[in-house]
């Protein structure tokens, strides 16, 4: 693996090993001091062309915690200001000498193009609706923690699956790892076409509320449209919330997943998002052990003792 920008062509035994490895991490942070020189005298670079809080932190932290060492990009103080093209960006910053970059950008597929411009590993931090792999992959990992694996368990994708990144690179982790896929989302917001995902479809929640192990809410993309589709939070709320009275019926083991950020009132109540089977904030810490292994698989690191 040389880049890590989609789940789509992640085979069962990459995923496995990048979750594995991920496993191992999750014991260095918990060690008294959570640290490996595993990719001492690297670099890694963030490039965030869009908003972010747990993803370009827990990466951050996740270079950290392997002794590399991090630069960041913020677009909003940066040369972008001044009319200086994405590609020239990109190549400035590698020149100064970096090891890996971790790009976030609005536009699909601009990972790829950076990963065509740089001779070093590209990870996709989420390039529009498109694909968000680290995202997949912690997801899978907060599952397999808790039911074991993966295969034959009953996941439902709720919400804005349309204008989703999540949602693409959840879908093809989790059912490359065997899970079942249902989305559920009024039609508006699913997504145009789905021929070639391995998925059903619903849009009545409570019809099929019971039949899921795992709950994966999706936050609203407002900034992507998906807000202007529907008529109202509080109608959303009353068909595809999940809200206290919903919890209440799901299956006694069911967890709820959300990658965040949460829009609690909307598709998840307050109450919901601090019970203990909602998974939110063991996702954020499974997100670093995750990054750490994304890292050291594509940067070669040293073996960790
Ligand atoms: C998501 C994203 O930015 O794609 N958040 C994340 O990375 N954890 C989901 C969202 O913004 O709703």
């Amino acid at each position: 693996m040389r880049h890590l920008l989609t789940t789509e062509t992640l085979d069962r035994a990459a995923i496995e090993s990048l979750l594995d490895s991920a496993d191992e991490f999750l014991d260095v942070l918990h060690r008294p001091i959570p640290k490996v020189p595993a990719l001492r005298g690297k670099t890694v670079a963030t490039l965030f062309f869009e908003p972010s809080t747990r993803t370009r932190m827990s990466f951050e932290k996740a270079a950290k915690a392997l002794s590399a060492d991090t630069m960041s990009f913020s677009p909003s103080t940066s040369s972008l200001k001044k009319g200086e093209s994405l590609k020239d960006t990109v190549l400035t910053i590698h020149a100064m000498g970096v090891d890996c970059m971790v790009v976030r950008h609005e536009a699909t597929g601009a990972a790829w193009r950076v990963a065509e411009w740089v001779d070093v590993p590209v990870i996709n931090g989420g390039d529009g609706a498109h694909q968000h792999p680290t995202q997949a992959l912690l997801d899978c990992l907060t599952i397999r923690q808790r039911f074991g694996g993966l295969d034959g368990l009953r996941i439902a994708i709720v919400g804005d699956v349309r204008h989703s990144r999540v949602a693409r690179s959840d879908v093809f982790a989790m059912a490359t790892l065997g899970a079942e896929i249902t989305l559920i989302a009024p039609p508006t917001l699913l997504p145009l076409d789905t021929t070639g995902w391995p998925v059903g479809t619903s849009c009545n929640l409570d019809d099929v509320l019971t039949e899921f192990d795992v709950v994966y809410l999706l936050r609203v993309q407002a900034e992507r449209g998906g807000a202007s589709v529907f008529p109202s939070n509080a109608e959303y709320r009353e068909r595809f919330g999940m809200t206290r009275e919903r919890m209440s019926r799901l299956k006694p083991d069911t967890v709820v997943l959300h990658p965040g950020p949460m829009i609690r009132g909307i598709e998840i109540d307050a109450a919901v998002a601090d019970d203990p089977r909602c998974l939110v904030l063991g996702q954020v810490t499974n997100g670093v052990a995750v990054r750490m292994s994304a890292l050291y698989h594509l940067m070669g690191g040293v073996p960790v003792e």
